[in-house]
């Protein structure tokens, strides 16, 4: 690891402060029982702050890359991505409870072996986790922090994109989507300024139509019915 990578490893520089929301409407009793039970045997233990030197012991042994969401909402990517990529093992960052039962309901109807749970804000996790671990990275519609004022909310900022960068593997892939043009001008800029990503897209139907294997989540169906438009962002590790 070189310099650079050490200074931003720096908690201190993180603006680690989680604005969103962790819990909705009251949970039924079933999907209550998911969090208070099943959620145990997938958890990433946020509280630990250890370094994770070989995160391939988190997964099945059959497992041969990893892959990662952050913000996986109610789950349906996650889900989808990991029931149809079976050697994949999957880290799936989500602090919003309600969110994370949904998710736990899809594994336990799909018996999916190969995810586990991060029910925390992602970004101190990212420290843990070796260089050149994550084959893939996604985020689908990130909170926009649309004000001025909260831009620094962001999850798309500087120190986090040489997160991406030290995280992924060379010629990995991160993938994104928005609907909103202030963060999508705000991603592009942000990815345009880092050295290390390069973006996929030839012609404009490689960031308006969303790939085959790119299911819709539940927050781009409610960005459809609303006029929104979504984009689908690309982008390689160089
Ligand atoms: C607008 S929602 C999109 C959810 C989902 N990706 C979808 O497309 O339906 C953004 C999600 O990101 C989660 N989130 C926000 N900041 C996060 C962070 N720092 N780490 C992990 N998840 C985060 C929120 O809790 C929320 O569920």
């Amino acid at each position: 690891m070189n310099k650079i990578w050490l200074e931003e490893l720096s908690l201190e520089k993180y603006p680690v402060i989680f604005r969103g929301r962790r819990r909705g409407r009251k949970l039924r009793p079933s999907m209550a029982s998911l969090l208070e039970n099943d959620l145990q045997d997938l958890k990433i233990d946020s509280s630990d702050k250890t370094y994770i030197k070989n995160p391939f012991d988190l997964f099945p042994q059959t497992t041969a890359s990893i892959w990662m969401e952050i913000g996986f909402g109610g789950g349906e990517h996650i889900s989808w991505q990991a029931e149809n990529n079976p050697t994949v093992g999957f880290i799936g960052c989500e602090p919003f409870l309600n969110g994370i039962a949904s998710l736990l309901r899809d594994v336990q109807n799909k018996q999916l072996a190969n995810i586990r749970i991060l029910a925390d804000d992602a970004r101190p996790f990212l420290t843990r986790l070796p260089d050149n671990s994550i084959d893939r990275l996604f985020i689908l519609f990130p909170d926009p922090w649309r004000k001025k004022r909260h831009e620094n909310r962001r999850i798309i900022q500087k120190n986090i994109l040489d997160q991406f960068y030290r995280l992924l593997k060379t010629g990995g892939e991160f993938r994104v989507a928005t609907d909103d043009p202030v963060y999508l001008r705000w991603i592009l800029l942000h990815l345009k300024d880092h050295p290390g990503f390069e973006w996929l897209a030839r012609r404009p139907n490689d960031w308006r139509l969303r790939p085959a294997d790119w299911p819709q989540t539940r927050y781009e169906k409610k960005a459809l019915t609303q006029g929104r438009t979504p984009i689908f962002l690309r982008y390689q590790k160089m």
